[in-house]
């Protein structure tokens, strides 16, 4: 990997979140129509559930174990925001397994005026607003010193992290299926 493409991949991921946000709104806005488009909305709220399940949790993983141990040790970096990144991930991932639920209580009841329809946009609301404000802060101060401080001992280093945290996923002998 070339010094920069660790950090590219973050940036990618970030698009991802953008655009997973932006099907998230409408999901809700389907949702909160009074007819019609329950069924885009459920969909929607699926899609999104398929996202956060896999790719968003893979995202988190890279920015807690590849880049957010590279900036604590990094003079210069923000770091009164790094713990806070942290406990926002976790405050997510509470969110996505509660956002999870509501989509399987609503998907069980079905009827466009249940209280499910209610809650199911409300932590959909909670979840979309702290996901983009948490993304908005990466963007605009923490990837941004991440690029601005590290040198090659940093890169180094970050691709080393990457490498190993996606070793486990090559088939091993002896290993069980994950799943
Ligand atoms: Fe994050
Ligand atoms: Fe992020």
């Amino acid at each position: 990997m070339s010094d920069m493409d660790t950090l590219d991949l973050l940036e990618e991921e970030h698009q991802s979140v953008t655009e997973k946000l932006a099907l998230l709104e409408r999901a809700i806005g389907w949702l909160e129509e009074i007819d019609q488009q329950l069924e885009l909305g459920t969909q929607a709220v699926a899609e999104m559930r398929r996202y956060l399940a896999d790719e968003f949790r893979l995202h988190v993983a890279h920015e807690e174990d590849v880049l957010l141990p590279v900036l604590e040790q990094t003079p210069g970096a923000p770091q009164a925001l790094l713990p806070e990144l942290r406990s926002e991930h976790r405050e997510l991932e509470d969110l996505a397994v509660e956002l999870i639920r509501k989509v399987q209580a609503f998907a069980r009841l079905r009827g466009p005026w249940s209280a499910a329809r209610d809650e199911l946009s409300g932590v959909a609301w909670r979840f979309y607003r702290l996901l983009d404000q948490h993304k908005d802060k990466e963007d605009r101060e923490v990837f941004p010193a991440a690029r601005r401080l590290f040198g090659a001992a940093q890169c180094e280093e970050l691709a080393r992290r990457l490498d190993e945290l996606q070793a486990p996923k090559r088939p091993r002998e002896g290993k069980k299926q994950a799943r």
